[in-house]
């Protein structure tokens, strides 16, 4: 699956590194290995980032608090399809908790804070037959939405939504997703968590890139099934 985790729904090609050591270049499926998180990185590239770009996380327990003052739907089936985007989601700490983005302790699944967090909580508690859990879940994943610019930061947002489903489904039916569902997911993450220059909404480094025109990043509209440009909402579209 980790090569549909690297695509770049809009280029058509691997999402780019965009970061001060190999700037517009693609990640390679090759070099997955390299990728680590920010509470891994020693102190001297984690600052270089702050520089660059404002990279700085937020502990589960402010995720906790803000995400708590977001959900008013009346019924659970509506809570599942509310759709939230995190902007330059980095790890994407406000869609899932599986650690802490700031210490990477790792965070119990009954703890766990994450919008899509909550959703999968509902589903594993609501649903009694595994075609409805399927169904709920897709569902609930093609609800979060996140973008960000640096590359690495967005592979581990995509594996970190990815595995968050995979550890809902152990926890439910207390074994291994099959690939067909799991390819299913990846294939809805490839194009909700994106990568995006979120100035001029379009990958980053784009030539001639500008605010509603130009190589503005796609992203899929579920209901249709058609891919429309970011952009597009920002103009006052509502889908
Ligand atoms: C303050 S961090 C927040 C990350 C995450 N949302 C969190 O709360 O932990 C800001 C993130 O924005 C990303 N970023 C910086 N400039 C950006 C831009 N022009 N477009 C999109 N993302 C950008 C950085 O790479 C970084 O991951």
């Amino acid at each position: 699956m980790l090569d549909i985790l690297l695509r770049d729904q809009t280029t058509g090609k691997n999402i780019l590194w965009a970061n001060s050591e190999f700037g517009a270049e693609e990640i390679k499926f090759e070099q997955i290995n390299l990728i680590e998180p920010r509470w891994k990185k020693i102190r001297e590239h984690q600052k270089q980032r702050t520089r660059d770009r404002a990279e700085i996380f937020t502990p589960p327990e402010v995720c906790e608090i803000q995400n708590d003052l977001i959900a008013d739907e009346k019924n659970w089936q509506d809570y599942i399809d509310a759709k939230y985007l995190e902007i330059t989601c980095g790890e994407a700490p406000y869609l899932v908790n599986r650690y802490n983005a700031v210490t990477g302790e790792i965070i119990p699944i009954n703890l766990r804070g994450g919008l899509l967090d909550r959703k999968l909580k509902l589903i594993n508690n609501e649903t009694k037959t595994f075609p409805d859990w399927i169904n709920f879940t897709l569902r609930a994943v093609k609800s979060v939405y996140g973008y960000e610019f640096q590359g690495d930061n967005l592979f581990l947002a995509r594996r970190n939504v990815f595995e968050t489903v995979a550890d809902f489904y152990n926890e439910k039916f207390s074994r291994k997703p099959n690939d067909d569902f799991l390819r299913q997911v990846a294939e809805i993450i490839s194009w909700n968590i994106w990568q995006m220059d979120g100035l001029t909404y379009s990958p980053p480094f784009t030539d001639n890139a500008n605010l509603f025109g130009g190589a503005n990043c796609l992203i899929m509209d579920w209901k249709k099934n058609e891919p429309f440009e970011f952009a597009e909402l920002l103009k006052g579209g509502h889908r």
